[in-house]
């Protein structure tokens, strides 16, 4: 938990902050305005973030309820002072025994009450927080491949973090704080007008006066704020970027560059803290003054009427008691307010990651899924990357039978991973559809979908963990019989066997401590364990070693037998096994047919690349 965590406000009331607050809640005209742009961006994340509360309604109402009593109590203290000064010429002792008694007992009472308050508030956010954060995990999960492609895990990252944060502040903020002093300010401003209205209305002005000046303030400092969280996700972007290509930066010794590249982006970082810290100023100088001048008028027309008999010198000490505890609580509401704005704006990532659109949806009505055959049909599929490659799949049809397997060959960027992306539902079609056992992949949910395909990509990347964990990632009920059956059959137990620590072994971040064939063989054995219907190889384009090229070919063939399978090959010696070839280019289909058909035809561009690589060996 935030270290500010829930904070109870201590020490006398806070009124004036109350005042400021509440007429900001009555929603008085020029505060209002003041807020008026950012408005639905406010009440958006207060829909949000009150959802969470109102899951423990019961909690929460208990809260809001003793926040009402302790803030009373608390405020009732100025009312003592002016009873002690009232009695004192009496010389009662017993008198003001019992007065001092009593005010014992309210501080007491008021001091257990916020404790507990605090308490119960802890226990509401604690909940509320983790609620909210499997949430926004499972929402990050559930968004597309097309959010996943174009996201910054650094600047997602420090989202998250700031808008965890201010999961707490922006509750102690509104509750702890401003609830808090409105309450007070009620109270002072109901002791006041009763001695005299034009004490109370004098209150009254000068905090309409401070809510003047706060509106003037306060967007500008959301707008400063907001520049800064971007220059800061800048600068976590290029911290996080670094720390992930750390082996691109060395390999290159790009270092110096780097750091460059990180101090120019603190650039418009620095400036924009310096002007966040220069809004504050603002604060403290307008509102440290007016707060003053407030302070002058009710003292001065107090003395005033004391010196005409109007109120005795108890009355006078109950306003000076009132002003001396509350006015200077205005800072603080300021600060509340201040807060409040921060948060909003850190939260606005957060809890905007919740609204984020999930383009490709399942069915509402899904149908079963759970026998799969797996013959797999492209029926004239047109699909273009949104802002990016137009038809990177122009009008494709294919049929693949069960148990069959095809592979798909020909140029870099000629659609050859999209059909695969497309086949998983990582996007929706244009036009045209790709059916299942002559079921349209849409009307499926995509766990399902995906449940039953089994994906050696291109560059696997694996869990921080051990080689034993990555394997049985897709099945983790499998016995370690199963395990090394998988791995024996990837051709990576032996490699396995001679780590000291053996299945248990760390593969480090990504799988960084394997090569990239032995990752491979990881990935294939894990695709195995699985035991999906439909297999989908994604050849590494890195070149392996003849040796374990085709100790990860034996390994696949093995695994797909019987199965219907989608190789995507760059090396063609790969592919003379599969049951068809499929060339393409440019995001359509040129040639199928088998090794041989394809090389016999003549000009075709499989001949081609195939002259070009044996002539290559
Ligand atoms: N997420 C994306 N956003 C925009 N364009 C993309 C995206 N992914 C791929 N493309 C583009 O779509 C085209 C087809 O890419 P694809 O990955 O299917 O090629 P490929 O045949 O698998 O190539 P390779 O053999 O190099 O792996 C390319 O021009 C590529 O730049
Ligand atoms: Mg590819």
């Amino acid at each position: 938990m935030d270290e500010k965590g829930v904070q109870f406000p201590s020490g006398p009331p806070r009124k004036f902050h109350a005042m400021l607050a509440f007429c900001m809640k009555a929603r008085l005209g020029p505060l209002t305005k003041q807020f008026a742009g950012h408005f639905p961006l406010m009440l958006n994340i207060l829909r949000v973030y009150y959802r969470y509360l109102a899951r423990r309604r019961f909690i929460f109402g208990l809260v809001l309820l003793l926040i009402v009593v302790s803030a009373i109590l608390h405020s009732l203290t100025p009312y003592f002072y002016k009873l002690f000064v009232d009695k004192l010429p009496d010389l009662n002792e017993q008198v003001l025994i019992n007065i001092l008694v009593v005010y014992v007992i309210v501080r007491l009472v008021a001091t257990g009450l916020s404790a507990l308050t605090f308490q119960l508030g802890d226990l509401l956010l604690i909940d509320a927080a983790s609620d909210t954060r499997i949430d926004v995990f499972k929402k990050v999960h559930d968004l597309d491949f097309a959010f996943h492609a174009s996201k910054s895990t650094g600047s997602l990252i420090s989202a998250v973090k700031r808008g965890d944060g201010s999961y707490f502040n922006l509750f102690h903020a509104i509750h702890f704080r401003i609830f808090w002093v409105v309450i007070e300010f009620f109270v002072m401003f109901f002791f006041l007008s009763a001695l005299d209205i034009r004490i109370g209305l004098s209150i009254g002005t000068s905090v309409f006066a401070l809510l003047l000046t706060i509106k003037f303030i306060i967007g500008k400092n959301i707008r400063i704020r907001t520049l800064f969280n971007r220059a800061e996700d800048d600068v976590s972007d290029v911290i996080v970027d670094n720390f992930v290509n750390f082996e691109t930066v060395k390999l290159f010794a790009k270092e110096n560059w780097e750091r460059a590249r990180l101090q120019n982006v603190f650039g418009p970082w620095k400036k924009h803290l310096w002007d966040y810290g220069i809004s504050f100023r603002y604060f403290d100088l307008s509102v440290g003054g007016i707060m003053t001048v407030g302070i002058f008028i009710t003292l001065f027309l107090s003395l005033r009427l004391a010196l005409n008999n109007e109120i005795t010198i108890g009355d006078f000490v109950l306003v000076a008691g009132f002003t001396a505890s509350f006015y200077p609580q205005i800072f603080d509401l300021v600060f509340a307010l201040r807060d409040i704005a921060k948060n909003f704006v850190d939260m606005e990532r957060y809890f905007g990651l919740l609204d984020e659109n999930i383009l490709v949806k399942d069915s509402e009505n899904p149908l079963n899924f759970t026998q799969v055959k797996g013959e797999i049909i492209f029926d004239n599929v047109y699909f273009s990357y949104k802002g990016g490659q137009k038809n990177a799949l122009k009008g494709v049809s294919l049929t693949i039978r069960q148990g069959q397997s095809i592979a798909l060959v020909g140029r870099s960027g000629g659609g050859k991973t999209t059909m695969v992306k497309a086949l998983m539902r990582f996007y929706d079609l244009d036009s045209g559809k790709i059916e299942i056992d002559d079921i349209d992949i849409s009307k499926v949910t995509k766990q399902e979908l995906r449940s039953h395909m089994g994906v050696v990509p291109q560059e696997p990347i694996l869990f921080n963990n051990t080689i034993g964990y990555n394997i049985k990632y897709g099945s983790p009920e499998a016995t370690n019989k199963e395990l090394i059956a998988a791995a024996k059959m990837a051709n990576i137990h032996d490699f396995i066997e001679t780590m000291p620590k053996g299945y248990n072994t760390n593969v480090g971040e990504r799988g960084i401590k394997l090569s990239g064939g032995q990752k491979q063989r990881v990935a294939i054995a894990r695709m195995i364990l699985a035991d999906p219907d439909i297999i989908i190889f994604d050849e590494a384009t890195s070149h392996l070693d003849s040796e374990s090229e085709k100790l990860i070919q034996d390994a696949f063939w093995r695994a797909s037998k019987n199965k219907t399978t989608i190789i995507i090959a760059h090396r063609l010696s790969t592919v003379m096994k599969a049951d068809k070839i499929v060339v393409m280019s440019k995001g359509k289909i040129k040639e199928i047919g088998t090794h041989g058909e394809l090389l016999d035809k003549e000009g075709s561009l499989y001949k081609y690349l195939w002259d070009l690589q044996t002539k290559a060996h």
